[in-house]
């Protein structure tokens, strides 16, 4: 699939913006602070119903203005379909697609598939398990709508749940049911959570393997506060069931999806530990590809792949082996210049200046 148009309105620094990418590499070049990475940001939004930086909306309004839109055409199969998104001083979202109001973000996913490739997804390899988590959510959404319906219910279950123990007097029998309801919705968040990692896991051997030149093995491991061998759904409940005078006195659920997490092993060690920052940056740069090809296979088709500010973060060769590896996926890439980029990977790429929320184009010969 691939973005035909683009269009702000009162956008964060863009009063007005419409830009075309054409279908293969797209640079967005400029000075820092001029709205490059906001263009991204806003493509990101059309295929989230959220920015990838903040979870407040109302930062991405243009300062002083009363309302905000982003509109996108993307090509795909079987049709072509328009996106439109607007929210207004009061915050309210409204999101369309091809004209029709649609009420729940499931509708919006899949509508339009992007891999965002940016210097914050570090985080997902250093920060909390909170980060992974909802890095991996994303993704399975993003494929599977029934994951987000089972994991918007199993949140609810855990937060009435965690409700119960602020009461004076906590009903085993309703507690029973919650339980009940939790193992079941858990059990499967954790089966598909560990099915993704399976997949990704197939898909990113090869490419670690030539990215690092055959040095290194990578493998995304689920690790879970229940044991994964066996019955989930009765390990779950009888973690739950056991964990219940610790969790009445903490006042929350102990165990469960919401408190698993991942891994990323090279040869074997944790890369949140021991790895280095370009092995760090590595184990993203492959699980972004490995996410890429996992997006093709189901859908049958690319994702627009998104990076802001990742090739200066890396060295020639990685620069080489992304892109080399575009070929067919509209590309939509952010960088300050574009000087010491091999000349002949970026032959044919559109430029679009950028300065201070305006955009020229150029085709680069
Ligand atoms: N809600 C808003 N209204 C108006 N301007 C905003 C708003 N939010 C951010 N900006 C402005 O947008 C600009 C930053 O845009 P952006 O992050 O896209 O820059 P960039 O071109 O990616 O820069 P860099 O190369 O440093 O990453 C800043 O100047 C900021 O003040
Ligand atoms: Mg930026």
């Amino acid at each position: 699939m691939h973005i035909d148009l683009l269009e702000l309105n009162n956008f964060r620094n863009y009063e007005q913006l419409q830009i075309k990418p054409g279908e293969g590499l797209n640079l967005l070049t400029g000075e820092n602070a001029q709205g490059k990475t906001n263009v991204l940001e806003a493509i990101f939004f059309c295929a989230f119903g959220r920015s990838h930086r903040t979870s407040r909306d109302k930062e991405m309004q243009r300062f002083e203005t009363p309302y905000t839109r982003v509109q996108l055409e993307v090509v795909r199969k079987p049709i072509p379909k328009k996106i439109e998104i607007r929210f207004n001083e009061e915050g309210r979202k409204f999101i369309e697609i091809n004209g029709r109001k649609i009420t729940r973000i499931p509708d919006l996913l899949g509508t339009l598939n992007v891999i965002m490739f940016s210097p914050e997804d570090l985080k997902v390899v250093k920060e909390t398990p909170a980060v992974r988590r909802r890095f991996l959510d994303m993704e399975i959404s993003a494929l599977d709508k029934v994951y987000y319906h089972q994991l918007v219910s199993y949140n609810r279950v855990i937060s009435e749940r965690n409700n119960l123990f602020k009461m004076r007097y906590v009903d085993p029998q309703v507690l029973d049911v919650y339980d009940e309801k939790a193992a079941s919705l858990g059990a499967a968040l954790i089966q598909k959570r560990m099915n993704h990692l399976a997949a990704l896991n197939e898909k990113a051997q090869p490419i670690h393997s030539e990215i690092t030149l055959e040095r290194e093995r990578i493998e995304y491991r689920y690790r879970s506060t229940v044991s994964l061998d066996g019955d989930l759904e009765r390990a779950l409940r009888q973690a739950l069931f056991s964990m219940r005078r610790h969790d009445l006195e903490k006042k929350g659920t102990s165990i469960g999806p919401h408190r698993d997490d991942f891994s990323m092993l090279l040869n074997g060690a944790d890369a949140r530990t021991y790895g280095s920052q370009g092995q760090q940056r590595t184990a993203i740069l492959t699980l972004k590809f490995a996410s890429l090809g996992l997006i093709k296979e189901r859908t049958g088709e690319f994702p627009v792949l998104l990076l802001d500010d990742v090739l200066s973060e890396l060295d020639v060769s990685r620069q080489n082996f992304i892109l080399s590896r575009i070929e067919g996926i509209q590309t939509i890439l952010t960088m300050t210049g574009y000087e010491n980029i091999e000349q002949r990977l970026i032959q044919g790429a559109r430029i679009f200046h950028i300065r201070a929320g305006t955009a020229t184009t150029e085709v680069l010969g």
